[in-house]
Formats: C-alpha cells, sequence, structure tokens
C-alpha cells in the first residue's frame, strides 16, 4: 500500500497492529517512497528488524512487541518466540526490555494486542514527555545539531532527540531553531529519514556530511541532541556510530550535549560502556551504494554500527522524569 505524505504525518505511525498483522513503514525505502509492509508471523517481524526495515530503539521495542503478540496470538511457543526476536540485534536495549515486558504481560493474563498496543502508546507517551522537559533547553534563535534518526520514525511516533525539536518549533509563536542534520553514514538515517521528518513539520534545515561536524560546531552550534540505543548504569551510552566523535567536539567548544532517551533505553545491569555490545553489519553497507560498488575490489570494510561515548561528555539526560545530570540517572530505575 501506498500512502502520501499527509497521511503519513497525520495518520500513521512508525508500527502498529490491525487486522492481525503488525504493520510498519519501509524505513529503507524512505524519502522517495513511504511503502507499508505487513507481517503475520513473529519471525518475519524479527527479521524486519534485523534488516533495518523497523529501526531506532524505541520503534525496534514497539515491532519486537508486537512480534510477541503475533506470537501469542498464533499459540507459538512464547519463550523460542522471545529468543529469535532478542536475536535480532543485539545493542538497542529496548528490544529486550519490549520483549520481557510482554512475556511479563502475557504470564499475568493481559490480551496480546492489548499489551503491545499499550507498550507502543507508553513509548509515545514519554517520547511527549520528553518534548515537554527538553524544549525549555531550547533558546530562540537556537542552532541546534542531531545524527541519526532520532525521531517518529525512531520511536513509533514523536522521537526523542526530535521530540524538544517539534516542540520548541511549535509551541506558542514557534522558537525559529535551525537543525543540522548529518547524514549518518553507512545507512543515511539523518539524511533520508531526519531531513524527511523535519521537511514535513516545516523546521528548517540542512543536511551536512558526518565529517563536516567540527567545522559546522566550529562556527556556532548551540547545542547537540541525539537519541540512544543502550545507557549503562554509569551513563556511558551507546548511539549511532559518529556519536563519540561529536560528543567529544561539544566538550572541547564548550557546547551542551545532551541525550534524549525513555526507560526502555537504560540498561542498570550492564555496568559501563565497555560492557555494551556494539553490532556490526555487513561490510557492503559501506563498499556498496545501492547495487554499485565503490570501494575498490579487495579492500574490505569493518561496519561497526554504533559507538560509545562516556558519560563524561553528557551535559544530561532528557527523559520522561526531566533532565537528568549522568550520576542522576539511577532515578530512571
Ligand atoms: O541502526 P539504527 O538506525 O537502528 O540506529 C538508530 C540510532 O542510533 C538512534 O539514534 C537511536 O536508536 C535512538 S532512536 C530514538
Amino acid at each position: 500500500m501506498k500512502v502520501g505524505l499527509g497521511d503519513v504525518k497525520n495518520e500513521m505511525r512508525a508500527v502498529w497492529f490491525t487486522n492481525g498483522e503488525v504493520r510498519m513503514i519501509d524505513q529503507r525505502r524512505l524519502p522517495s517512497d513511504v511503502s507499508i509492509v505487513s507481517f503475520k508471523d513473529h519471525n518475519a517481524v524479527a527479521m524486519a528488524i534485523k534488516n533495518m526495515t523497523v529501526r531506532g530503539a524505541p520503534s525496534i521495542g514497539a515491532a519486537a512487541a508486537y512480534g510477541m503478540c503475533l506470537a501469542a496470538l498464533n499459540g507459538r511457543n512464547l519463550k523460542e518466540a522471545a529468543t529469535v526476536i532478542k536475536a535480532a540485534r543485539p545493542t538497542a536495549n529496548d528490544l529486550f526490555y519490549a520483549v520481557d515486558h510482554m512475556v511479563s504481560e502475557l504470564k499475568k493474563g493481559v490480551a496480546p494486542q492489548k499489551a503491545a498496543d499499550d507498550y507502543a502508546q507508553m513509548i509515545v507517551d514519554k517520547c511527549i514527555s520528553m518534548g515537554e522537559h527538553g524544549a525549555p533547553l531550547i533558546n530562540d534563535g537556537d542552532v541546534i545539531m542531531t545524527h541519526c534518526n532520532a525521531g517518529a520514525l525512531a520511536t513509533v511516533d514523536v522521537g526523542t532527540a526530535l521530540a524538544p525539536i517539534r516542540k520548541a518549533h511549535a509551541e506558542g509563536k514557534g522558537k525559529k531553531i535551525f537543525v543540522f542534520v548529518s547524514e549518518t553514514r553507512p545507512r543515511l538515517q539523518g539524511m533520508q529519514l531526519t531531513a524527511w521528518e523535519l521537511l514535513q513539520e516545516g523546521i528548517p534545515h540542512s543536511v551536512i556530511t558526518d565529517n563536516a561536524s567540527g567545522h559546522f560546531m566550529k562556527m556556532g552550534v548551540d547545542m547537540v541532541i541525539v537519541g540512544a540505543d543502550r545507557i549503562a548504569a554509569n551513563g556511558d551510552f551507546a548511539n549511532k556510530i559518529g556519536t563519540y566523535g561529536k560528543a567529544v567536539l561539544a566538550k572541547e567548544l564548550n557546547i551542551p550535549f545532551y541525550v534524549a532517551a525513555p526507560v526502555s533505553t537504560f540498561d542498570f545491569e550492564t555496568e559501563d560502556g565497555d560492557k555494551i555490545v556494539i553490532e556490526h553489519r555487513p561490510e557492503e553497507e559501506v563498499t556498496m551504494i545501492g547495487s554499485m560498488r565503490i570501494a575498490p575490489v579487495g579492500s574490505h570494510a569493518v561496519n561497526p554500527s554504533f559507538d560509545v561515548t562516556p558519560a563524561r561528555y553528557v551535559t544530561g539526560f532528557i527523559t520522561e522524569k526531566g533532565i537528568l545530570r549522568p550520576d542522576e540517572i539511577s532515578r530512571m530505575r
């Protein structure tokens, strides 16, 4: 099914459940093609997470919750389904949090679709709260830098890093803000997804190459806001590769550096960032663009999908419970 951008903006979410199927926007095809794919089996949902049809930590969590819902409705062994879904990607804490949440809700006898719909709505509600807490950090005229996509596509709706930006832009007469969106090689989530979302909202922005970040930060960026895939107990966090470099530059240039994330992204079982498992994706994501090879035949690439930024670079975590310093995040437990 194809829909227009207006339909997506007004009625669609990144992932939802209807008529016994999980439906999601195929994020691999944006921005040129807004297509909806649907799945009736939890194995197919796990594959959609793995191949990044759906991506972004909270959306991965919601997809996983709906995958567990399908497994329950189809009378599958829930333990086996949980194992398959959890194996889809290793870094985003939300995947594990959502599966465990569903197992616990299903054990209590909550109806599968209600449990998964409630999970997805909980994420959206937390994003709305993050927007409310984060928007006052943004001043009229601010230039903000973000990385990857931590918008509605990544979080069912609204976004984490984009929530305060949307709110600041929308509230009252709207603060005049400008957003630098780094393209986010190799999969281009910044250029293809974040820019697409900002365009729909009418938020002024420019896409920049990842290696231009330092240049623009030195020229005048007022704050950096990113999302996170997993936040360890000490505040070290994993996010899209390229985040660490921006955090170090922000410290050097005295630019506030904020991380926006809901409770599902916090992992208090993991002591620090060194223990976060970093996903390595196929080298072809780097050596090829579409079906065209851009690296010399014979040259190999390494492709870590995330890097870890130490807590000391974080000015604050924008959460549904307010803005927390790294030493205050135990409040998210
Ligand atoms: O590989 P992806 O596209 O799933 O990575 C996404 C990110 O790194 C996001 O910044 C993160 O999940 C936060 S999304 C609110």
